[in-house]
């Protein structure tokens, strides 16, 4: 049973997606706990699924290696076997990277390397792109940077907004994100292999 941390900023969907499919008893890995940066809206979810949460905000530490060092603490508690950024908006230090690579993944509403950084859906569409998707990755000390597990692409209907594009690539990601734990879990994707 592949044990894992979740970590997010927003509103959860896809942690939510992930607990749905670890409350059956025949998915291989089972959600510990879940952090934020911050009272995010998703942490409800967590709750609901009688998971323990923490929240460990950026402000009020003199540099971000002490806040990483204080986030990386409440996950070992739990001494999960994955990390799993599911819209946590925060770029992590290279000492929090370096202690848990390859064991640590994102997942990306854009096909990468295109469109990297915390505005991909708006950015596909400012570039008029006709096509975009998601994208899980293995986290590195750069932004969106990570050797890539999988991706799947749409097509982007015209005259969409940003926020109903957003909304369906995150359709997209519940998915994405349950097989690939599912992958992962039951050794069918290797992170070693991915990363080397
Ligand atoms: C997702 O689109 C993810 O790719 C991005 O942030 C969004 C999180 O959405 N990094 P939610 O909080 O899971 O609803």
């Amino acid at each position: 049973m592949l044990s894992i941390v979740v970590l997010i900023s927003g509103t959860g969907s896809n942690l939510k997606a992930l607990l749905e499919a670890c409350d059956n008893p025949l998915y291989p890995a089972k959600v510990l706990a879940v952090g934020a940066d911050r009272a995010a809206e998703g942490l409800e979810h967590a709750e609901l699924f009688d998971k323990t949460t923490f929240v460990v905000q950026p402000g009020g530490f003199a540099s971000k290696d002490e806040w990483a060092e204080v986030l990386a603490s409440n996950i070992e508690i739990h001494q999960p076997d994955l990390i799993v950024l599911a819209g946590f908006m925060r770029v992590l230090p290279k000492s929090f990277v370096d202690r848990y690579y390859p064991r640590i993944i994102n997942l990306h509403p854009s096909l990468l390397p295109k469109f990297p950084g915390a505005h991909a859906v708006r950015d596909a569409l400012a570039a008029g792109a006709g096509e975009t998707g998601s994208t899980i990755h293995i986290v590195d000390a750069g932004v969106d940077t990570g050797p890539v597990i999988s991706q799947q692409s749409m097509a982007i209907p015209a005259g969409i907004s940003e926020h109903e594009l957003h909304e369906r690539i995150k359709e997209i990601e519940k998915q994405q994100l349950v097989k690939t734990i599912e992958a992962i879990a039951s050794d069918e994707l290797k992170l070693e292999e991915v990363s080397s």
